[in-house]
């Protein structure tokens, strides 16, 4: 049986993307195909969060969303979140709060974090808080806690 593709156009990291995706293609397929593989593969069925990107600034799973559903949105992955060599604020707080340990959950765990940094800006954050939105995403090594110091080392400022 011949596949159907469909051509889209994506932002991702701030950078058109045009591509010939088959329609039962997931955006993670999509965006590693491109380059972008820090969208890990994990459970491929939404459980784990290690496929998280931001679809227009909200995490998704990409493993569980069709690449061409992104047609015409934007895509955050966390190839884009360091300036350069410079860190952003989170994966900073990641990398001095010792929340790093194989690093296989860590680019699913960055864009959730940087989501909730960017959604709870200004405001008095505390630890259930970002535990339960961080809930999407899992991890073996760390037992969480670095985790959540990280998050709450940068949530909540202003700026
Ligand atoms: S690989 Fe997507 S949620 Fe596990
Ligand atoms: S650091 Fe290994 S799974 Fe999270």
């Amino acid at each position: 049986m011949s596949k159907t593709f469909k051509e889209i156009k994506c932002t991702v990291n701030k950078e058109e993307i045009i591509c010939n995706i088959e329609y039962g293609a997931s955006l993670q397929d999509m965006l590693r195909e491109n380059g972008y593989t820090s969208v890990k593969q994990g459970c491929g069925v939404g459980e784990c969060g290690a496929c998280t990107v931001l679809l227009d600034n909200i995490p998704i799973d990409a493993c569980i969303y069709l690449a061409v559903w992104a047609d015409g949105k934007t895509v955050r992955t966390a190839e884009g979140e360091a300036k350069g060599l410079k860190l952003s604020p989170v994966q900073k707080a990641y990398v001095d709060k010792g929340a790093v340990q194989c690093g296989f959950c860590t680019p699913g765990f960055i864009m959730t974090s940087s989501a909730f940094v960017e959604k709870h800006k200004g405001e008095k954050i505390n630890r259930d808080i970002i535990r339960k939105e961080h809930a999407g995403n899992l991890c073996r090594c760390t037992g969480y806690e670095a985790i959540v110091e990280a998050v709450e080392h940068v949530a909540g400022k202003e700026g």
